[in-house]
């Protein structure tokens, strides 16, 4: 008979009891049991989130062998993707195996899809049986493998006219671009960290939209190869190779790109630690910051900026926003420059 799950999927928690799956030390990972509100997914891909990546191609010397081991000692002893230092996961892509009675016929799924989840892996129910291939330079390894989403679980079906990794690639930072849409004005002004890598080029296009001719974006960024190639995408207003570890630098070199004037809204998406303050300080009092990276802490943004009297509205980077999915993808379809870039990168 068919088990009835928790909307969360808080019946797959094994340890500590009272938690939901992303808080949770260890998952059940048991495949050949499907509770009723489950969708079973035969899984080709992880996309590795970019912090979680990094922070494991460190441990294991950029060693590719290593690194697999790591991800599968993880899954294993997990149950989930979870890095345990960054506390990060990614997402996966893969094709819709069952799915429970609680929701067949009831969502636009049908066994045989190929989907994109959109819920992060440090909560999802993930088995490995086999890692094929490791892709460090795009944080993704290909798997054969079984995961778990939950009824309250987002995934988006993978559309036709977007190669699978590109849409892996996009989706991973799918919350972001739409962040980016959403918070500044119209002839305002942008600071995005981490401006070459993904999630900064995305949102740098949904940015410039939204400020106009009238606007700034303004990119930082500290490797010259990468500003270079930002650079020939033409979202930028301004790009400025700056340390974003080194917020005094930062600020001095922000201000000056934006004619000595603080700035609307800044994002950070740099995928390493101790950048909350290059994010915080360029900001106008009454200002949004959003950071939307995963090596953001708390801590470090609450007091660094209550240190430095700056009444700025933080946000966490919440992964899901209404309509995050297609705003993605639609970046992809609508900026040539941003699509050849990423298919020569992440395809
Ligand atoms: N909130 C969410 O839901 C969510 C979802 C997915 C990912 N994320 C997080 O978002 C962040 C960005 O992800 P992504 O995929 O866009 O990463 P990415 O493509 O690796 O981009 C990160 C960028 O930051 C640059 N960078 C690194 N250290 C820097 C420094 N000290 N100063 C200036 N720039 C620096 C990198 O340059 P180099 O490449 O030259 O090193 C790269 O251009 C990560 O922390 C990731 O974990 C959050």
């Amino acid at each position: 008979m068919e088990l009835s799950g928790n909307k969360y999927g808080a019946h797959r928690v094994i340890e500590p009891r009272g938690v939901l799956t992303q808080a949770a030390a260890r998952i059940d990972n048991d495949m050949s049991k499907l509770y009723d509100n489950e969708i079973l997914c035969d899984v080709s891909s992880l996309n590795i989130d970019s912090a979680s990546f990094t922070q494991i191609e460190q441990a294991c010397g950029h060693d590719e062998a290593k690194i697999a081991r790591m991800i599968m000692d993880i899954v294993n002893e997990r149950g989930k993707m979870q890095n345990p230092v960054t506390g990060s996961g990614g997402m996966f892509i893969g094709t819709v195996s069952r799915i429970g009675s609680k929701l067949d016929g009831k969502i636009d799924l049908a066994p045989g899809d190929r989907i994109g989840s959109l819920v992060s892996l440090s909560l999802t129910p993930l088995k490995i049986d086999e890692i094929t291939a490791v892709h460090s330079s795009i944080d993704r390894v290909d798997i054969k493998g079984q995961a778990v989403l939950f009824e309250t679980g987002l995934y988006a079906k993978l559309p036709d006219d977007i190669s699978e990794p590109l849409a892996l690639a996009a989706l991973d930072v799918a919350g972001a671009p739409a962040q980016a849409r959403k918070l500044p004005k119209e002839g305002e002004s942008v600071l995005i960290l981490g401006a070459s890598g993904k999630s900064g080029v995305l949102c740098a296009w949904e940015a410039l939209k939204k400020v106009g001719p009238a606007g700034k974006v303004v990119g930082i960024d500290l490797d010259p190869e990468s500003l270079e190639l930002a650079r020939g995408l033409d979202i930028y207003t301004e790009l400025i190779s700056a340390d974003c570890q080194k917020p005094a630098e930062v600020l001095e070199k922000a201000l000056a790109a934006n004619e000595g004037r603080e700035y609307d809204v800044s994002i950070c998406c740099v995928n390493a630690p101790a950048c909350e303050m290059s994010a915080i300080l360029p900001v106008r009092d009454g200002g949004i910051v959003y950071f939307f990276s995963m090596a953001t802490s708390f801590t470090r943004a609450a007091l660094g900026a209550e240190g430095c009297g700056k009444d700025v509205d933080m946000m966490i980077g919440n992964g899901y926003t209404k309509g995050h999915a297609e705003i993605t993808l639609d970046v992809l379809r609508e900026n040539r420059k941003i699509r050849e870039l990423f298919d020569r990168k992440y395809v």
